[in-house]
């Protein structure tokens, strides 16, 4: 049952307008089971809209949802209550409610609560009324909360948003085990470093449009690798390099080139010039820099 369909998440033509503002224009993607997805894209690009459209949480003016192939709309959401988690922007929290009873709501199996309270580490405060919980323990309820019925996909909007650095570490640990075991994630983070360690794809958003859908393998292929060269009197490496036609530029205390040249000439111009080499790395953009610069391509 767990990877009958290949493609747990199918939208397709996902439109959505308030009023006379197209919010979501002709929205297409997918993706499998036990996949890392990310969901990225500028303030107001239509992420966390996306993420209601999948969930039925509101009516959308064209197109379809499916997850584990059901259609999913504002009236029909069987499978979402049944094999999907989310907490999308803030976790919706009773105050006089205790997370343990915030727990139950979800589930009626205790192991699965005692599981899902050990691994976020929310054991000393579990049985206090939510009231009494800070930012972060009220998000990590609402992840809790997302995760503890075990379900098939789980959707998750910003979950890192006033996690400590450990809690987001255990959080990373805890996504990567699920999805080892088969559990589908769709994580929305502005903080690309932390997405960039877990997800095994990534949906780029901007302006209500997918504005494209790659591996992380393929983004890897498009991340540019640049040569940093820092000599012992860069000035003349610098001038022997750009009279030998390397179209070299000095930053800080390195020299950068971003064509792919072979090492092995180039390194005989400095020493040509009998100048000592001090470093030579290779450097690849980090996930951040590639959809900064697609993002502004696509822009441009
Ligand atoms: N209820 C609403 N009424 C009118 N406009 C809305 C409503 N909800 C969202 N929008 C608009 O829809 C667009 C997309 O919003 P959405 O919340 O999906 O963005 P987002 O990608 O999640 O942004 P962020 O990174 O800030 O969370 C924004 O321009 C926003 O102003
Ligand atoms: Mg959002």
């Amino acid at each position: 049952m767990q990877q009958a369909y290949k493609q747990i998440v199918q939208v397709a033509g996902l439109r959505k307008t308030f009023g006379h503002r197209v919010v979501l224009s002709d929205v297409n993607f997918a993706f499998s089971a036990g996949e890392i997805v990310g969901l990225v894209g500028p303030n107001g690009a239509g992420k966390t809209t996306i993420m209601k459209g999948l969930l039925g949480l509101m009516p959308t003016d064209a197109g379809n949802v499916r997850i584990l192939g059901q259609p999913v709309s504002v009236t029909t959401h069987t499978v979402v209550t049944q094999q999907v988690g989310a907490l999308i922007e803030r976790p919706a929290i009773y105050p006089f409610l205790s997370g343990w009873q915030h727990l139950q709501l979800m589930t009626n199996s205790s192991a699965q609560m005692t599981w899902v309270v050990a691994a976020l580490q929310m054991a000393d405060y579990i049985h206090r009324p939510a009231k009494r919980y800070s930012l972060g323990m009220k998000q990590k309820l609402g992840i809790a909360m997302a995760l503890v019925a075990h379900p098939q996909l789980v959707i998750l909007d910003e979950p890192m948003n006033g996690l400590d650095p450990q809690s987001v570490k255990r959080l990373r640990e805890l996504i990567v085990q699920l999805a080892q075991g088969g559990t589908t994630f769709l994580i929305s983070s502005h903080i690309l470093s932390e997405l960039a360690k877990i997800i095994d794809a990534v949906i780029l958003i901007d302006q209500g449009q997918v504005l494209l859908q790659r591996t992380m393998a393929q983004l890897q292929e498009s991340a540019r690798q640049s040569l940093v060269i820092r000599t012992a009197d860069n000035p003349q490496a610098l001038r022997a390099l750009l009279s030998a036609g390397y179209p070299v530029t000095q930053r800080a205390d390195d020299l950068i080139l971003t064509a792919a040249v072979p090492l092995t000439p180039l390194l005989q111009v400095i020493l040509g010039a009998h100048i000592q080499i001090l470093q030579v790395t290779q450097r690849r953009e980090d996930l951040e820099t590639v959809l900064l610069r697609l993002l502004a391509e696509g822009k441009g």
